[in-house]
């Protein structure tokens, strides 16, 4: 067997630490699959005095992460911290400057930093590997990069945020509040340091902005996505999917169309007899819509010490195994650059809850403005609001109930008109709420 493979380990949290046991757990298989003795050398965090129940014997500490990426006795550098700036991007720069090989987890630094980072890993001739970066232990980056190379990629859509499906699913199954689901997801290590992250949506559009430039060939642009979270989403809204035939998921979506390639990560509605709508729990999904294959809908856990050590184990495998392919599946010079696709633009079938006055013609003022812009209705759902019944057995009370209306496909631009003169026109008593449809 070679010499060894030497690890430096930056970051020991809940996915460095599962990785440093894994590598000690799996250290023979490891090292038949790659050819070499995988071992870790160095570790680095900033708390040294912490407990972290890992047999770090033999293995040096360094308090300063940037020092472990330039060690002699490293020849790759795992980065585990986190965070688009700080830290993580001068350890990882630090590594690729070195010559050294770099595996990470990190989506936000690469979804901000990829492509100057590629470019340095390519003029290193070294590998800069992230395949847990993606929705956690699913091998999406080697399926999109190697396995679906020979299609042409039109769609690639999924549930890229355990915390938000672990919260949708705990409200729609036991109506629990955000907020006590938002608490357990951050106790079982699925949320990001800030978990904002999560809820808002920000940690979706870094994954899919590094999938958008796998799928289609084009630079990573995360400004060009659009960001929308689930922390708008109620009760109520859960209940009239179930009802309406739908379940709600935050997805985040890329889509080749005439105007360039959409970005779009917000609150959608499935069809509940869709393969993504099945997806329950911390698990992730990503459907790739390509020529060749057809839908292609790859499902697994996407969030956790484990699983996500698992994905930062393959690299390390592959890496050891002396695999160095181009970050982004193509030399960085010949990826294109992203052209911006609007919102307004945007067509599909639209989700309205329009809280409106109760009296007579209300529902028809709303259908005017609709079929004004020529937007189809598919569906309306108005339920009997008990207390504005008891007080006016006319239907004039004027008291606040929803409406819900599902459009067939309209561009956004068009629904947002129309809701502007609905507002106008005084029929609505609350902001209105708008969830896009996703079909399959
Ligand atoms: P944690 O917050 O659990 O761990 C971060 C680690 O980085 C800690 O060990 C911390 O040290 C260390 N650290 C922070 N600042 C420094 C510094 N200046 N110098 C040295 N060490 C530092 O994060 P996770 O393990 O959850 O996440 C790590 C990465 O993996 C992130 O990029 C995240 O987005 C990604 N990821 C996480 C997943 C998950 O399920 N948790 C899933 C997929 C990706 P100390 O322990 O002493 O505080
Ligand atoms: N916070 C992320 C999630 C971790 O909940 O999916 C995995 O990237």
């Amino acid at each position: 067997m070679s010499q060894s493979f030497r690890l430096g380990v930056a970051g020991l949290g809940t996915v460095g630490s599962a990785v440093v046991r894994m590598i000690a757990r799996r250290a023979a298989p490891l090292a038949a699959a790659s050819g070499r003795d995988i071992r870790v050398t160095a570790v680095s965090a900033r708390d040294r005095t912490r407990d972290r129940k890992l047999d770090l014997s033999g293995t040096a500490w360094f308090d300063d992460p940037v020092a472990l990426a330039r060690a002699s006795d490293v020849d790759c550098v795992i980065e585990l911290i986190g965070g688009s700036e700080g830290p993580a991007k001068a350890t990882v720069e630090a590594a690729l400057a070195a010559g050294k090989h770099v595996v990470t987890a990190n989506k936000a630094l690469l979804a901000y930093h990829g492509t100057s980072l590629a470019r340095a890993a390519e003029a290193a001739g070294v590998a800069l590997a992230y395949e847990a970066a993606v929705a956690g232990g699913i091998p999406v980056i080697k399926a999109l990069r190697e396995g679906l190379s020979g299609n042409a990629v039109s769609r690639v859509y999924g549930i890229l945020n355990g915390t938000c499906n672990y919260i949708l699913t705990r409200m729609e199954r036991e109506g629990l509040t955000f907020e006590a689901c938002l608490k357990d997801a951050q106790a079982l290590g699925y949320a990001e340091a800030d978990p904002t992250f999560d809820v808002e949506g920000f940690d979706t559009a870094h994954k899919l902005a590094i999938l958008t430039s796998l799928a289609f060939g084009t630079a990573i642009d995360v400004d060009g996505v659009s960001v929308e979270g689930i922390s708008g989403v109620k009760p109520l809204d859960l209940l009239m999917a179930e009802e309406l035939g739908y379940r709600i998921k935050l997805l985040g979506v890329a889509q080749a169309t005439e105007a360039g390639i959409e970005q779009r990560v917000h609150p959608t509605m499935v069809p509940k007899s869709s393969a993504i709508a099945q997806v329950m729990g911390v698990t992730n999904a990503v459907t790739v819509d390509a020529d060749a294959v057809g839908e292609l809908t790859l499902i697994g856990p996407g969030a956790g010490g484990e699983a996500t050590a698992s994905a930062v184990v393959a690299d390390i495998a592959d890496v050891a195994a002396g695999l160095v392919r181009p970050t982004f599946g193509r030399p960085t010079g010949q990826l294109r650059p992203a052209e911006r696709v609007e919102m307004q633009r945007h067509e599909g079938g639209y989700y309205i809850r329009l809280t409106v006055h109760d009296r007579p013609g209300v529902a028809a003022g709303v259908a005017t403005r609709m079929a004004e812009r020529e937007i189809s209705l598919e569906s309306i759902l108005q339920r009997r609001n008990t207390r504005a019944a008891a007080s006016d057995p006319h239907g004039r009370s004027g008291q606040p109930v929803p409406l819900v209306l599902i459009t067939y496909a309209a561009t956004e631009g068009t629904i947002r008109a129309a809701l502007e003169a609905i507002a106008a026109d005084g029929l609505l008593a609350e902001a209105p709420q708008l969830i896009r449809i996703e079909r399959d």
